[in-house]
């Protein structure tokens, strides 16, 4: 409930990126680059009046996102299809990209996310050289509709390219990566081709970075692994020649404690034949047990030689 109240208040500054007075609740460390999406597709319908197919319409963001630059740019999916767009800031489409599902009008939506690039998509351990771009594409069926879900869209023979214009410098010896994040939160390296161009097949965010620690980190390691080898080379012999030792003498311990077991089965295999024996003899003779107080004993019902009296005695 406070939830949803909250992100309706979010969208409705989206609406009034002209208001004078700046809500502190659009708290940018709070929104999720997902929602970030939403209030830019806001902000980039509202600025078609009646547009014109083709031709890019930039507008306004709330005056908390300063520093974000949002554009949008209605075509027919047809011409997108059979004719590409030359350029459209720093992106060049080729032909051949379709949309999923079909629609017959498409808006594609710019976004530039300047020095809030950071804050939407961080990438612990590299630093950016250039502002994260976006493309998105959308339903250009009702052009005052909020909250539409993305088109997918893919090029099929040739990619998207984008130029990066004004890359800040990488540090010596680092090697500038082109970096993908797509619709689901996934992110893809790739190589930056010649002339500051990353190319792709789907829509996303797009940027330039170079991993932040990759000049000094190998330097220091490198020593550390000579240091080691110099220090411990005896060290480990030694180690090794323990393991060696107590491998031999485990595997002798094994095979001993291997061989009285394997006695002692065998002995108390022949208990047992003699046992069985033993128990066939007496079987012959069954005795009932019964128990007397708390103790069971065999207990003969009755004797199996009656006594006679053999003489008659008369006192
Ligand atoms: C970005 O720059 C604008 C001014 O250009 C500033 O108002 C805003 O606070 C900055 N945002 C961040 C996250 O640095
Ligand atoms: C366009 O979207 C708005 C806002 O969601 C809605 O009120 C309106 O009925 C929709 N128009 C059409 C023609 O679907």
């Amino acid at each position: 409930m406070r939830v949803g109240t909250s992100f309706l208040a979010l969208l409705s500054l989206a609406f009034l990126p002209f208001s004078t007075s700046q809500n502190p609740s659009l708290d940018t460390n709070k929104i999720s680059s997902r929602t970030l999406d939403a209030i830019l597709q806001d902000c980039a319908f509202k600025a078609f009046l009646r547009p014109k197919t083709g031709v890019p319409y930039d507008t306004q963001v709330p005056t908390s996102l300063t520093g974000v630059m949002v554009s949008a740019m209605r075509l027919r999916s047809g011409s997108l299809r059979t004719r590409g767009i030359e350029s459209y800031k720093e992106f060049q489409i080729p032909i051949g990209v379709v949309e999923q599902p079909y629609v017959e009008r498409l808006v594609l939506v710019y976004h530039n996310l300047g020095n809030f690039s950071e804050n939407f998509y961080p990438l612990p351990g590299y630093s950016y050289l250039a502002p994260v771009l976006g493309l998105m594409s959308y339903s250009g069926a009702n052009l005052s509709a909020s909250e539409l879900p993305e088109l997918d869209i893919r090029a099929s023979d040739k990619p998207i390219l984008i130029k990066f214009h004004d890359l800040k410098p990488a540090p010596l010896g680092s090697v500038p990566k082109c970096v993908c994040f797509d619709l689901h939160g996934s992110v893809q390296f790739d190589i930056l081709l010649h002339g500051n161009v990353c190319a792709t097949f789907q829509q996303g965010h797009f940027s330039v970075v170079v991993e932040a620690s990759s000049a000094p980190s190998p330097a220091p390691a490198a020593v550390a692994v000579a240091a080691d080898v110099g220090k411990g080379g005896g060290r480990n012999k030694t180690k090794v020649w323990i393991i060696v030792a107590c491998s031999v003498v485990g595997g002798c311990l094994l095979l001993v404690l291997l061989s009285l077991l394997v006695a002692k089965v065998r002995r108390s295999k022949q208990g047992m034949k003699i046992q069985q024996l033993e128990w066939a003899a007496e079987s012959n003779e069954t005795l009932h047990m019964a128990s007397i107080g708390g103790t069971k004993a065999p207990l003969a019902i009755g004797t199996r030689t009656r006594p006679t009296i053999e003489n008659d005695y008369i006192p």
